[in-house]
């Protein structure tokens, strides 16, 4: 794959209507025994797309990564990823695509360089070619003058940096990211971010998994898992469109009382306190700013109340069991600002 495709071009091939996607599952399952960790997903992922996977904890999402990228063989399901029947043409899928895992491989004994060059050799680089290639990344993902520093000793965000130039060595046309950016500070996660957009408006097409709602509204397309099982999926903005009305935030002077007042009331989904003031999510079907008004003056409560659109957190608390039970941001999520750190779950209570 080029990495001087035509932008434009990428563009168009965004649109999943436009071509035949580079993901394509049907039915996707996956059981450990008892346990359905993966339940009939169909997902459908365009070129050059940024695709997110959202989910709380042991939703399914590194399992249906791994079955993508041919690591577990699926229990049922047809699942083609660029072009290829997976799992019986994984063998040549292996070279096309890059994965970081969870916990980033690196070789910790190793320079940073050798980090690089070792993974150029594991996809079969020649030297003349690794040496240009690593020396490009080296540039582009500024080790220039850490070259030789064992990778062991880099900090979170330069770390993640090396694990996503050794997945990217060998110019994958898809790349699997599975919470590459857990514990890394806000800066470093913007920085890594900046660098998927430029291999996505290169052509290539990037899965990726995380808990970041901000990261989640940067994706192109983004599906939520729930148990294993599709619960949305979308573009960020028809995910939110689907809630138009339900939400609000009330400003009170005594929050927490107003949350009491609020949060049995009927068709009120949940109330999650944020500073001074309470958002509020209404069920389907309801309208959140008469059924909240309402229920404050039965209660003898001055509050105010304000607009607020839908955001991918009330999505994410409207679709999976965990975001319903918490009544917040679920207690797999992380807050949706740059400049704030993953919050604890704000019970309903
Ligand atoms: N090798 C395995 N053997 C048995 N059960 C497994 C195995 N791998 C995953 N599971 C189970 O499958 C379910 C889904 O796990 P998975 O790791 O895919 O979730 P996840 O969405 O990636 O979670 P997290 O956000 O915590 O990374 C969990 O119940 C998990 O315990
Ligand atoms: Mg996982």
């Amino acid at each position: 794959m080029s990495e001087q495709a035509p932008a434009r071009a990428v563009d168009a091939a965004r649109d999943p209507e436009s071509c035949e996607p580079v993901i394509l599952a049907r039915g996707m399952t996956k059981h450990f025994g008892p346990v359905v960790a993966v339940d009939h997903v169909d997902l459908s992922v365009p070129k050059a797309s940024v695709y997110g996977f959202l989910g709380p904890n042991g939703s399914g999402k590194s399992t249906a990564i791994r079955m993508l990228c041919g690591l577990l063989t699926p229990t049922d399901g047809d699942i083609r990823v660029l072009g290829l029947r997976i799992p019986e043409q994984t063998a040549k899928l292996r070279q096309r695509i890059g994965y970081m895992t969870q916990k980033f491989s690196l070789f910790d004994d190793l320079g940073v360089r050798e980090n690089l060059e070792f993974m150029a050799a594991v996809q079969g680089l020649s030297k003349a070619e690794t040496r240009t290639r690593v020396d490009d990344l080296v540039a582009q993902y500024h080790f220039g003058d850490r070259q030789e520093q064992l990778a062991g000793s880099l900090s979170g965000g330069q770390k993640q940096r090396l694990a996503l130039a050794c997945a990217i060595v060998h110019r994958p046309e898809l790349l699997f990211l599975d919470e590459p950016t857990s514990a890394v500070d806000p800066e470093s996660r913007r920085d890594f971010w900046e660098k998927l957009f430029e291999l996505a408006d290169t052509g290539t097409t990037i899965l990726v998994s995380t808990h970041y709602m901000d990261e989640a509204e940067r994706c192109h397309r983004l599906a939520i898992l729930d148990e294993g099982r599709l619960v949305a999926d979308g573009t960020p903005d028809e995910l939110t469109a689907r809630l138009a009305g339900r939400t609000v935030e009330v400003q009170a002077g005594q929050p927490r009382q107003a949350q009491r007042a609020l949060v049995d009331v009927a068709g009120v989904l949940s109330v999650a306190q944020i500073g001074n003031k309470l958002r509020v999510l209404a069920d389907e079907g309801v309208d959140a700013a008469p059924r909240v008004r309402q229920a404050l003056a039965d209660a003898g409560l001055h509050a105010q109340l304000v607009d607020s659109p839908p955001s991918l957190e009330d999505v994410f608390v409207d679709v999976t069991r965990k975001g319903r039970q918490s009544g917040a941001a679920g207690s797999a999520l992380a807050r949706t600002r740059d400049d704030s750190p993953p919050s604890a779950p704000e019970a309903r209570q």
